[in-house]
């Protein structure tokens, strides 16, 4: 289980950040407006993903108020909501494909997507998964962060090697979106120090 804190302020790095979720109408009208263009949804949820207002209170209004393991927060820019990531504690290495034995103790996953697809490409994202694994690293302890793209998607496999993150392996037949079955990378970063395990398969 999560014994982390939910995210009680902002993560600032200039004008790009991470804030808590408000527990509102217009937080979740906001997520299911980005969850509309199929851009996004193209590269989170899958093509006929389709998220209300009410499913995305549904969904995501535990993560924000600190009632789920899963934390939730919006990523920022000049301190408007642009997008939204999740954290957690991996609870088994399995869930990853990792061989059994390897520790999970230390160990976190991140999700995140811009919802609004002009400002991809543009650093956000690196510097607010910067931002987000020193807290993890620095406030709650983890020695190691994972995350899971598909194999095809250039752009984040780009943005999180460029602060960090090593590819190590290759998850098969990973998630199923619409019938069609992807590969993922499982890419790693290690907090300064922290000796990293064999993840061969
Ligand atoms: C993945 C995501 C969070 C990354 O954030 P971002 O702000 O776009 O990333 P950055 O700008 O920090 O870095 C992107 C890098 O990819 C490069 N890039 C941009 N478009 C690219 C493309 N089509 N193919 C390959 N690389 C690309 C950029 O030049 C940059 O590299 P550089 O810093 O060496 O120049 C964001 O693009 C996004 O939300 N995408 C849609 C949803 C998604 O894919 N979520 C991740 C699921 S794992």
């Amino acid at each position: 289980m999560n014994d982390a804190p939910p995210l009680d302020g902002p993560l600032l790095d200039g004008a790009s950040g991470v804030e808590p979720i408000l527990d509102r109408d217009e937080s979740w009208a906001r997520i299911s407006r980005w969850f509309e263009d199929a851009r996004v949804r193209r590269w989170y949820g899958g093509e006929s993903h389709r998220c209300t207002p009410a499913q995305a209170r549904e969904t995501y209004r535990r993560r924000a108020i600190g009632e789920s393991p899963v934390r939730a927060a919006f990523i920022t820019h000049e301190r408007a909501p642009i997008g939204y990531v999740q954290f957690y504690r991996v609870d088994a290495p399995e869930e990853y494909q990792l061989p059994p034995e390897h520790d999970v103790s230390r160990t976190w996953a991140l999700d995140l997507f811009i919802g609004e697809p002009e400002l991809w490409g543009r650093g956000i994202g690196g510097r607010i998964i910067e931002l987000l694994c020193a807290h993890l690293e620095h406030e709650l302890g983890a020695r190691e962060i994972l995350i899971d793209p598909r194999v095809e998607n250039a752009r984040a496999v780009r943005a999180y090697g460029r602060v960090g993150f090593e590819v190590v392996g290759r998850l098969r037949a990973y998630e199923e979106q619409d019938g069609v079955v992807h590969d993922g990378l499982l890419m790693r970063r290690l907090a300064s120090g922290a000796a990293g395990q064999n993840v061969e398969k």
